[in-house]
């Protein structure tokens, strides 16, 4: 496993003209100054996607430099569809010409990307048939794929399981149902859009996700030509049409980068500004941030997360899905909360297996104890499987630099903010990882006063 993901941490510094994949952190120095985001990883993969469904070109603007974006780009060239960079941060995508790709095509670009799955509805509009490698993604838990399967399925389509892969066709073509999410996936509701948009007939999609990306998404489609309605208690609705055209966007900024820098801001007592930040989509963040100690101000383009010099305070938190406090957050924040004057516990309930990260953190000092199980009953936004950790984190520790490796992609940068944090000096490999999602990461160090060089 590990050779596996050095491979794709090599591979994902390479896409984004990274030289290396180690760096050597020397810690202990506030984080000071202004960083702009762009748009969001989790919306922009899906809209490179969704351009497959139309007949003529797409236009998407604010698209990071993030090897995700470069993954994506390869598997719709692969497939056809001529992708141009019209100026930095914009694509143009044409899917005039679609055509069928093989597995080992397809994994060849994908690597452990999970984007592949979102490919089949929009295949099987264009083309009939879709082929989908074995899927990776982070490895946090299993992730499995099943919800978007069965949703397939539920639409007409013929899922075949292979040795290398999956094959789906759909005979009828895909017609719309009724379905109903065993819980609120992200991306098993992209697939439902994705696929019933263009089907005959209306989709009901109950128990959807509503996270502020599947709103860009949706909004995307809208543009495109689709009827798409989103209903109280989590239910959208999706009348059919038989063509989209291409549509011109600007992706909504990313929430999950500005979390980071601002758990990052606390972590080092420094005062950063994420520029293209809005509080709007941020606001559970905000407010966990505010009880733990964190101030912030929002300004016209953006906002100043900073340490106000008084004790960070510990908090109570569960991970949820939308409007809850986000999985993607608990990682960075963690780093910071090692730092509170007491005791944190953390719930993650999205994911069975989050907390991986925390080993590495233990090793520089922190004081965090992962329980298998919930230590304390908590109320649920929505009913779920009975997956959930907590994590306890005892604070304030004293920080000192270590050796670490990087696991995932969140958990990767709540790794680099931890190094940042700490006395001394720690080399952390494996980060090319961290550029799967974080635009110009290491650019924007220099800019905040990181003391590191790459080796
Ligand atoms: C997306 C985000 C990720 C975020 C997550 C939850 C992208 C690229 N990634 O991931 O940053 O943390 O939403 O907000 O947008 N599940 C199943 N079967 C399935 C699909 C999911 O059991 O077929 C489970 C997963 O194992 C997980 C939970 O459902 O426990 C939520 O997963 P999901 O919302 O689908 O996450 P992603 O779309 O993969």
């Amino acid at each position: 496993m590990n050779s596996h993901l050095d491979l794709d941490s090599r591979k994902a510094a390479q896409r984004v003209g990274l030289t290396s994949d180690t760096i050597v952190i020397r810690g202990g120095k506030p984080l000071n100054g202004r960083i702009e985001v762009r748009g969001a990883k989790n919306l922009v993969t899906k809209a490179m996607v969704a351009a497959l469904l139309a007949d003529t070109p797409s236009i998407l603007k604010g698209v990071p430099e993030i090897s995700d974006v470069h993954v994506v780009k390869g598997l719709l060239e692969a497939h056809g569809v001529v992708v141009d960079e019209l100026m930095p941060g914009e694509l143009r995508l044409d899917p005039s010409n679609v055509s069928s790709a093989h597995f080992a095509e397809i994994n060849a670009h994908a690597g452990s990307s999970r984007i592949p799955i979102l490919f089949c509805g929009p295949l099987l509009h264009q083309l009939g048939e879709a082929f989908i490698p074995d899927l990776g993604g982070c490895r946090i838990g299993d992730r499995p794929i099943d919800f978007h399967l069965n949703a397939l399925r539920a639409l007409g389509a013929v899922v075949e399981k292979l040795d290398d892969g999956i094959h789906l066709t759909a005979p009828d073509g895909l017609i719309g149902a009724n379905i109903e999410l065993p819980f609120p996936s992200v991306g098993a509701t992209e697939q439902v859009l994705l696929s019933a948009v263009r089907a005959e007939g209306t989709t009901e999609l109950k128990n959807a996700a509503i996270e502020p990306e599947i709103m860009d998404l949706i909004a995307i489609l809208q543009k495109m030509g689709a009827i798409i309605s989103v209903e109280p208690n989590r239910v959208i609705v999706i009348e059919g049409v038989q063509k989209l055209r291409g549509y011109v966007h600007t992706a909504i900024f990313d929430r999950n980068e500005a979390a980071s820098w601002a758990s990052a801001a606390l972590a080092t007592h420094g005062d950063i500004t994420v520029g293209g930040a809005k509080q709007q989509e941020l606001m559970t963040f905000l407010n966990v941030y505010r009880k733990v100690g964190g101030e912030f101000e929002v300004l016209e383009d953006g906002i100043r997360f900073y340490h106000p010099g008084t004790p960070l305070k510990p908090v109570m938190v569960e991970t949820d899905v939308h409007p809850g406090f986000m999985t993607d957050w608990q990682q960075p924040l963690i780093v910071a909360l090692t730092q509170a004057e007491g005791t944190s516990v953390v719930h993650e309930t999205v994911y069975e297996n989050r907390f991986g990260f925390t080993d590495a953190l233990n090793t520089m000092g922190a004081d965090i104890t992962v329980h298998q199980s919930g230590i304390a009953s908590i109320t649920r936004r929505v009913p779920r499987r009975p997956l959930e950790q907590a994590a306890v984190v005892t604070g304030p520790t004293h920080l000192t630099g270590a050796d670490v490796r990087v696991p995932d992609l969140r958990g990767g940068f709540s790794h680099l903010i931890a190094a940042l944090a700490a006395e001394g000096t720690s080399t952390i490999s494996n980060v090319g990882i961290i550029s799967r999602g974080y635009e110009l990461f290491i650019d924007k160090l220099e800019q905040l006063g990181a003391d590191f060089e790459l080796v």
